[in-house]
């Protein structure tokens, strides 16, 4: 009888796992140098340790997208996403499994196309009121500046249609949480979260804060008594009902209250970097903003922009595709195997964490040809890549249901702003890579057009 030789999977190469914590010491200081090392000795697929983590940081598209895609009910999300519970809750970012499925499946209207068309003129108002309030030749903190911005955008779509009160309120509650919210990814968290130290105590402070606000908002939709119009995504909430289960009661306070926390925070700081990148990049290029300017005078002839403008700026929607190409604002995703995996022969144990890096991904010369130019004309061109050479948002059933959101607020901002003014670099930035990859410290001054 003949027998399948059946090949053993391969251990995956790695740096010498000697002396204990040099891995972690190097990622830390410098995870995309780190990462940028690892593929260039290991290949693209290479084994280290986070403290007593082992990791796999998995680097070709079509293993990338076997996690996300393919054989993505082997993973959860990782520890980063898992510690983020303590403040977002249960929501779609940090919930598994069937509970997911169920309330991505309610949420999932929400945030079609036409829904966040609706959107567009609150996004645009706050561009307008924003390029109104700048100084020609000032110096302007971008990052902070679209942080606040991008802040205020999804905090009104969010809370209050015109509520203004309610928008603000959250904001300010929101601003504390995030800032004392740090602490939360330290090592070794579990065992010393219980303690009375202040730092502690400002964490559980400032989330009963944003609870007592968030939970009057939804209590006030509830019984009619705002004046939000129904038009705002708390309103939407209260109303959604799993299409499979249409009779079925809707989401109950506490479950409304941790995805309007998760749409808030995922929604805000991913779209401020995006923007604050492409400002970056625009402020070097300036054949590239010419090219923007252009494209944007005769688009919009002197208007404001409005949704229907949207589809129409293509090189618009060009620079921002290239800006997250450079500079991710999701640089990296991780997941946990929950049972083990095999990638191209490669065996990867039940508890390991996986890390695919979109900060490589799109950086790669075998699929972008001069992969560090910033050069928006490539996306009018044809190209043979794999899927997931590119994947800002994600993939599989866990990509970002905000995409078209997204998509519809820079290109809006980008718009709207750009018609007035440019900006020219007056300190390039540091890039920090935390959760999300941030221009640290990015100064530009402002040219009125
Ligand atoms: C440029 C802007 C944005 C980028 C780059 C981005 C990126 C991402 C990525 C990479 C994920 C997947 C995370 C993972 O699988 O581990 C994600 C998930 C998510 N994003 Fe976004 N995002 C952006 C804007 C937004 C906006 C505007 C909203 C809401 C208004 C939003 C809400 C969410 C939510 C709720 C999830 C979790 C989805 C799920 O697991 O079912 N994001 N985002």
């Amino acid at each position: 009888m003949a027998t399948t030789f059946v090949p053993a999977p391969a251990a995956v190469p790695g740096p010498s796992r000697w002396p204990p914590g040099a891995s972690f010491f190097k990622f830390r200081r410098d995870p995309l140098r780190f990462f940028v090392d690892a593929q260039r000795t290991y290949g693209d697929i290479a084994r280290f340790s986070i403290g007593p983590q082992e990791a796999y940081l998995v680097c070709h598209p079509d293993w990338i997208e076997d996690v996300l895609v393919t054989s993505a009910k082997k993973f959860h999300k990782g520890v980063v996403l898992q510690r983020a519970r303590r403040l977002l809750g249960n929501g779609l970012l940090t919930s598994e499994g069937k509970e997911h499925l169920k309330q991505r499946r309610t949420i999932q209207p929400l945030f079609h196309r036409q829904q966040v068309q609706r959107f567009a003129e609150a996004m645009v108002k706050h561009a307008v009121r924003w390029r109104g309030s700048i100084a020609p030749h000032a110096t302007i903190d971008i990052t902070g500046e679209m942080g606040a911005l991008a802040l205020a955008i999804v905090g009104e779509t969010l809370f209050a249609s015109n509520v203004q009160a309610d928008a603000d309120e959250v904001r300010d509650a929101l601003t504390g949480a995030v800032q004392s919210f740090g602490v939360m990814f330290l090592p070794g968290l579990e065992y010393v979260e219980k303690l009375p130290l202040p730092v502690f105590v400002r964490v559980r402070q400032a989330r009963e804060r944003l609870d007592r606000v968030i939970l009057r908002v939804i209590n006030e939709r509830r019984h009619g008594t705002s004046d939000a119009a129904g038009g705002d995504l708390v309103s939407m909430l209260l109303a959604a009902r799993d299409p499979e289960n249409p009779s079925e009661a809707g989401m109950t306070d506490a479950q409304i209250r941790d995805e309007a926390m998760t749409i808030f925070l995922a929604g805000y700081e991913t779209t401020a970097n995006a923007m604050s990148w492409t400002w970056h990049l625009l402020g070097g290029h300036p054949h590239v903003a010419a090219k923007l300017h252009d494209e944007i005078a005769h688009v919009l002839d002197g208007g404001e922009p409005t949704v229907e403008d949207v589809p129409k700026l293509e090189y618009t929607r060009a620079v921002i595709a290239e800006s997250m190409r450079l500079f991710p604002p999701a640089w990296t995703m991780g997941r946990l195997a929950i049972e083990p995996h095999t990638i191209a022969g490669h065996s990867i144990p039940a508890g390991a964490l996986v890390l695919v890096p979109q900060w490589l991904a799109h950086r790669d010369p075998r699929w972008w040809p001069e992969p560090e130019v910033f050069r928006p004309e490539r996306w009018a061109e044809k190209s043979e890549r794999p899927k997931y050479a590119y994947f800002p948002f994600g993939g599989g059933s866990r990509i970002c249901i905000g995409e078209a959101f997204a998509w519809t607020e820079a290109i809006l901002l980008l718009a709207t702003i750009a018609q007035r003014w440019s900006f020219t670099p007056v300190r390039p930035p540091q890039i920090e890579a935390r959760i999300t990859l941030r221009p640290h410290g990015l100064r530009m001054q402002s040219v009125p057009r």
